[in-house]
């Protein structure tokens, strides 16, 4: 219950979704969270006696004041949760180079910029606690394995798995308090998902897209957004203390196969 009491945590893309859902587990472990977004993130900051600030992950600038914000609201920051992304499928074909770098710039440009602007603020006060601060990047079973139609998203995911690496030998290398781990989800029921399945079937006629990706699964079902707030409230944690570098997987036995 107060496992993550006196920490500060800071969760982009947090008006919705896995983001919000990572929010209010924290809250529930005892931490302070800031939620941003560039969607209206104030009802669920409000839901979790937490604060809200319109941030744009792609912007430095709004990187920079979003880390000042939170250090002056709640007086430091001690945990990331780098989940803002976006999602669509489309063939290669019709991947235009612009669509492309757009996927890159919010998905790999946002957390190459949290790393960049969150690892000092963090580091300062890492020695508080046991295991140090820490990161959390979203990665994806799409950051492991490929897919059809998913190129771009591959790409992004990907470079996320492996960012999340060299951060984290930078960080315990330098002697830096601060724990950096990638979260892998399988499919989760969140308006991302629904979206695509709309997409899917308003460009194909195909009505049964979230059936079929329940199936993917060797456990039958779409995972929830609780199954991967858990794994993010645990990585924060001194529970995960000794880890840092890992991919946690949490996909119901999609990649197991
Ligand atoms: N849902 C899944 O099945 C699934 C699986 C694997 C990984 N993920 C990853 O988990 C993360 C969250 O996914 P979700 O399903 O909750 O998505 P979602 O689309 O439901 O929510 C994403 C949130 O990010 C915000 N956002 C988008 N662009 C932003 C930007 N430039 N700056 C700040 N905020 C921005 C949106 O406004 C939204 O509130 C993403 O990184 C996604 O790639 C999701």
């Amino acid at each position: 219950m107060s496992e993550l009491a006196g920490r500060v945590a800071l969760v982009t893309g947090g008006a919705r979704g896995l983001g919000a859902a990572a929010a209010k587990a924290l809250a529930a472990d005892g931490a302070k969270v800031v939620v941003s977004d560039v969607a209206d993130g104030s009802a669920i900051a409000a839901e979790i006696d937490g604060a809200f600030v319109q941030h744009d992950v792609t912007s430095e600038e709004q990187w920079i004041a979003a880390v000042a914000f939170v250090k002056e609201r709640f007086g430091g920051l001690d945990i990331l949760v780098n989940n803002a992304g976006i999602f669509w499928m489309k063939p290669i074909a019709m991947e235009t180079l612009e669509s492309f770098r757009r996927m890159q710039q919010v998905n790999v440009e946002g957390v190459f910029l949290g790393l960049k602007h969150a690892i000092p603020a963090i580091a300062e006060r890492g020695d508080k606690w046991d295991g140090g601060g820490a990161i959390i990047n979203l990665s994806s079973v799409a950051g492991i394995i490929g897919s059809p139609m998913m190129l771009a998203y591959n790409a992004s995911k990907g470079a996320v798995r492996l960012m999340t690496k060299a951060a984290a030998l930078e960080c315990a290398r330098g002697g830096m308090k601060v724990r950096v781990n990638s979260v892998h989800p399988g499919i989760i029921n969140t308006p991302m998902m629904s979206n695509a399945a709309e997409a899917i079937a308003g460009a194909s006629g195909v009505n049964d897209t979230m059936e079929r990706f329940a199936s993917f699964h060797p456990m039958g079902h779409l995972g929830r957004d609780i199954d991967i707030a858990n794994a993010v409230a645990f990585l924060a944690s001194s529970k995960a203390a000794f880890m840092t570098g890992s991919e946690m997987v949490v996909d119901g036995g999609m990649t197991a196969a």
